[in-house]
């Protein structure tokens, strides 16, 4: 008896300081969205009950050779113990019921944030190797960042153009995948102001590790006026000239990404002084980049690949421009033609 109570408070005090040393250290970034509360509540009873069964296997363990350590001159051999079936019937029923009981609590869980709310923004995500992009359909915007009012229910309708990315703000705790071919939904409901990073977490080819997107959670002031501004630049470029249309797309898309516009290599040929001049493409004829050349490469980037290229170009791009995007993105091209 005196042994049982011995262990019993030895594994209290363990359990209670490295509960406490971990609750201590901060292990979760900043919390930044209500969906995360009860994410945090839930990892954080996890983290008590492992301190716990560390406690419970190490306390035993460490109890036991200090305690019942061969004594001096004892050269005999130990008890022999042969099972003890209540026991093992105990310490098979008792982690069921706590398995049970975690799997119940994470369905409520689950249920708790991912059911809709009402007045909902809906913001459409596109991942593509290696961007994002943002739609705003109600708007009817664009965006390569994440701008999001604060104290609103926000539903990431989320897509991807290639392979399988992941959505995921580590402050929001909430993560889903990009699955090319469906459209995955995901609620956020951004608590804080701030800036955050958008990462991607499926790997999903070369620069995996750099497919990043900057997320602005703003007050809702902030946000109606950066919907005003916005809706006031397409404006101001869909009436002005063709060029700054197709600077737009370039951004939108990412071109240069890949095509740099000062003559330095990339992963594709150059802009600068691009457009004009020949190229000697992979079978050894050569063509003129001309506008039908250059729409060629956008629609079916397959067809004509420049010598010393990969043929890296996405071929999405004849699905997601219109004619007058590719036209106005030929004319930005062609400025910077020597
Ligand atoms: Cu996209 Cu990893």
């Amino acid at each position: 008896m005196k042994h049982i109570i011995g262990v019993i408070v030895f594994i209290a005090v363990i359990t209670v300081a490295l509960g406490t040393w971990l609750d201590s250290i901060n292990l979760l970034p900043p919390l930044a969205s209500a969906e995360g509360i009860p994410i945090d509540w839930l990892f954080n009873l996890h983290i008590q009950v492992i301190a716990f069964l560390f406690a419970l296997i190490m306390g035993f363990m460490l109890y036991s050779v200090v305690v019942f350590r061969r004594k001096k001159d004892d050269t005999g051999d130990g008890a022999f113990i042969h099972g003890n079936a209540a026991l093992e019937i105990v310490w098979t029923i008792v982690p069921l019921f706590v398995v049970f009981y975690f799997a119940y609590l994470g369905v409520v869980t689950l249920n708790d944030i991912t059911s809709p709310s009402r007045n909902e923004l809906v913001v459409e995500v596109t991942g593509s190797q290696w961007n994002w992009r943002f739609d705003y359909p109600e708007y009817g915007l664009s965006s390569t960042e994440l701008n999001l009012p604060v104290g609103r229910t926000i539903l990431l309708k989320l897509t991807s153009i290639d392979v399988i990315h992941d959505f995921w703000v580590p402050e929001f705790r909430v993560k889903q995948d990009a699955v090319p071919g469906m459209v995955k939904e995901l609620r956020v409901s951004p608590t804080e102001t701030g800036t955050y990073k958008l990462r991607c977490a499926e790997l999903c080819g070369l620069d995996h590790a750099y497919m990043l997107a900057d997320v602005n959670v703003m007050s809702p002031a902030e946000y109606d006026e950066w919907i005003d501004q916005e809706l006031e630049e397409i404006a101001k470029a869909e009436a002005g000239p063709a060029l700054e249309r197709g600077q737009r797309v370039a951004e939108l898309m990412g071109c240069q990404d890949c095509h740099t516009l000062d003559g330095s290599p990339g992963k594709a040929p150059t802009w600068l002084g691009l457009y004009g001049k020949e190229e000697a493409l992979t079978d050894g004829s050569t063509v003129l980049v001309d506008d039908e050349y250059i729409r060629r490469s956008i629609v079916d980037p397959g067809a004509q690949i420049v010598d010393g290229f990969g043929g890296t170009m996405p071929a999405r791009f004849g699905d997601e421009l219109s004619e007058e995007q590719i036209a106005d993105l030929i004319e930005y091209i062609e400025s910077f033609s020597e």
